[in-house]
């Protein structure tokens, strides 16, 4: 009993700062609100997840992968939530896949490689499997945030900025500060209330029809690097128009609720939206390619061919960034 409390006091803390668990919760709920339903029936079986619980099916387990990766068995995860892309914002931004995810891995591998472990159901044990669509369902979510997309200062996490008077760093202000200011709170509840309003506007509200263009045919199960790059240069990008246009001398030191703010809002609502989508319609297609055989008990198809061992960009000698967010040990101030 002490020990559960102490574990679920230890999520709560980690939630607070840790998109941030307010981002990747909401991302969660969306999902839920759009997925279909053997997407659904899928994605409970793999999780065990039969029942109605408050946390929700999806939201319940999006933050698990920023608690394993601070366990020494999860330890090997933690490049996994980002990729180091090695531009120059704000003149240049882009993402080149052998240049940027680094020997250990990065998150477009990650979607990759999980990708393909979730429908491996043959040969990998029900954990393995479930631990896959874990690390799915918040890697979906990591991808849209612009800084996870960012090599220059660690992702940003070295850019010392203010949030209310408070000293915090420009990583921690898009996964957390913005999110939390504009919702209020960080709670279930709270990602609840603001997956449903984001949920209406995909369905008939101001992100209608660009949504489609979120989710595209070159969105594909069939190939998981080329899917997950096109999500990783989208939110690159927003890092030369939004996060830092002006360079790192105007955010620097810089109080950033007011303004900043203001100017940075509706972008990331819009890519906590994306993510949400996202992940209903990449779930929608790992279920419709499973085979349901009778009520109770899928079994899905067995994996297309696959190298995971080719996965990775050829070793290379590491590039100055890639020496620091190793120097940090991959963790750094990205708690997130
Ligand atoms: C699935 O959930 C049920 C009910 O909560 C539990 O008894 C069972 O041990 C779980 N199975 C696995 C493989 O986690
Ligand atoms: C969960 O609860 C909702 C609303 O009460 C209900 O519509 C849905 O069918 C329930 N799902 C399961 C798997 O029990
Ligand atoms: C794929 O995931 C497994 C299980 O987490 C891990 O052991 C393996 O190193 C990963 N492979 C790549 C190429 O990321
Ligand atoms: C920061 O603190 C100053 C001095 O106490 C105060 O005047 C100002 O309103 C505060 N700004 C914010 C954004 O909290
Ligand atoms: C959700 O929408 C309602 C109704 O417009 C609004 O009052 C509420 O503040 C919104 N909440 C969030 C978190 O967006
Ligand atoms: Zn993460």
């Amino acid at each position: 009993m002490r020990a559960s409390i102490i574990t679920t006091a230890f999520i709560a803390i980690e939630g607070a700062h840790a998109w941030g668990s307010l981002g990747h919760t909401t991302i969660g709920y969306i999902a839920e609100n759009l997925i279909d339903k053997k997407g659904e029936a899928w994605a409970r079986d793999i999780l065990n997840a039969t029942g109605n619980s408050s946390a929700g099916y999806l939201a319940g387990v999006a933050t698990w992968a920023d608690s394993y990766r601070s366990t020494a068995e999860g330890k090997f995860s933690a490049p996994y939530h980002f990729i180091d892309a090695e531009d120059d914002p704000p003149t240049t931004c882009d993402v080149d896949y052998e240049r940027d995810c680094g020997a250990a891995g990065c998150v477009v591998s990650a979607i990759a490689n999980y990708t393909q472990r979730v429908q491996q159901t043959q040969a990998l044990s029900a954990q393995q499997v479930n631990y896959a669509l874990r690390f799915l369902i918040h890697f979906i979510g990591d991808i849209t945030q612009p800084l996870h997309d960012e090599a220059l200062a660690l992702g940003g996490n070295t850019i010392p900025v203010k949030f209310n008077n408070k000293t915090t760093n420009l990583h921690a202000t898009w996964d957390t500060s913005i999110p939390e200011k504009f919702v209020g709170g960080y709670s279930l509840a709270d990602a609840k209330e603001w997956a449903a309003n984001l949920t209406m506007e995909i369905q008939k509200g101001k992100y209608k029809k660009q949504a489609k263009s979120w989710f595209t045919k070159d969105s594909t199960i069939s190939d998981p690097v080329a899917s997950a790059m096109i999500w990783a240069r989208d939110g690159n990008a927003y890092v030369c128009s939004e996060v830092i246009p002006d360079g790192v001398p105007a955010v620097q030191g810089m109080e950033l609720s007011g303004t900043y703010y203001a100017d940075t809002i509706d972008t990331v609502e819009m890519q906590i939206a994306k993510g949400g989508y996202r992940l209903a319609n990449w779930l929608d297609q790992l279920a419709a390619a499973s085979k349901k055989v009778h009520s109770k008990n899928f079994v899905r198809a067995a994996a297309p061919e696959f190298d995971v061992d080719a996965l990775l960009p050829a070793p290379r000698e590491l590039s100055r960034a890639k020496l620091a967010r190793q120097a940090v040990g991959w963790d750094c101030g990205h708690k997130h």
